[in-house]
């Protein structure tokens, strides 16, 4: 298993642009579920918003515990995003399905996915929910999280520094496919500069390199999804 060391957060630092996330949550029966928007509205205190529907069988767990994890997968983990966001906890072991590892966190007793490169501790502040016409309830809630610790594996860390630009996350974008970051192509002057940008260079052009690779094995064998089952029908 991968070493995970903290990292500072604050200050933007959190995620963006914003990836899709496996939230973890529950404590005795542990589950995940995919998320696909998140909100980062506030750098002190550290604010992280998640917006589950409120009929979710993880909307459960987050009420009955006050805490979730928001942890980051990598593109080599696209059909487990799908089964996690398919699936329900309700019905499934999705750990076991998806040959995922529970790991402790810091903070929070909800479980980490130790395979996921980064995971954010979070405590539940807030709840908003919204109401839609003749009264309905909307059609998510929002979860309004203090973020209480980054941890991250050690090798995206240099010198204290989480480098998101050497992570392969997977971001959703239309038509739906999911997709991964390019190259960076410069770094804002305002902002503090990579201690070392010729060492970062060097390792974000060999993550760009490996991922024509991996698109392209993709497209030629797509993973087969973490189970036997057929896609269950659309319901949402
Ligand atoms: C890319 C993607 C993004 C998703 N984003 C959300 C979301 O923001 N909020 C939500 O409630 N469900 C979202 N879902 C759907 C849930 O992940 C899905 O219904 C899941 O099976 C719920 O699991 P549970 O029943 O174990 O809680 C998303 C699914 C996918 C594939």
């Amino acid at each position: 298993m991968q070493s995970r060391v903290s990292v500072k957060f604050g200050a933007g630092n959190a995620f963006w642009p914003a990836p899709v996330a496996l939230v973890s949550v529950g404590i005795e029966n542990p589950n995940f579920f995919t998320l696909g928007v998140m909100g980062a509205p506030s750098d002190r205190p550290p604010i992280l918003t998640i917006s589950p529907k409120p009929y979710r069988y993880s909307y459960e767990l987050i009420r009955e515990h006050g805490q979730f994890v928001v942890n980051f997968p990598t593109v080599d983990m696209i059909r487990q995003v799908e089964y996690a966001g398919m699936y329900s906890g309700r019905d499934v072991d999705k750990w076991e399905k998806c040959a995922f590892t529970q790991v402790k966190g810091q903070e929070v007793e909800v479980p980490l996915i130790a395979e996921c490169p980064v995971s954010i501790e979070c405590r539940v502040l807030h709840e908003i929910r919204f109401q839609r016409d003749r009264g309905r309830m909307g059609t998510h809630v929002l979860v309004v999280g203090e973020m209480l610790s980054l941890s991250a594996h050690q090798e995206y860390v240099i010198e204290g520094e989480l480098c998101w630009d050497l992570l392969d996350l997977i971001f959703r974008s239309r038509p739906a496919s999911w997709r991964a970051l390019g190259p960076v192509m410069g770094y804002d002057i305002r902002k503090s500069q990579p201690s070392d940008p010729r060492l970062s260079a060097e390792r974000i052009e060999d993550r760009v390199t490996s991922l024509k690779d991996k698109a392209l094995a993709f497209y030629r064998e797509p993973p087969p999804l973490p189970t036997d089952e057929p896609a269950p029908p659309r319901v949402d």
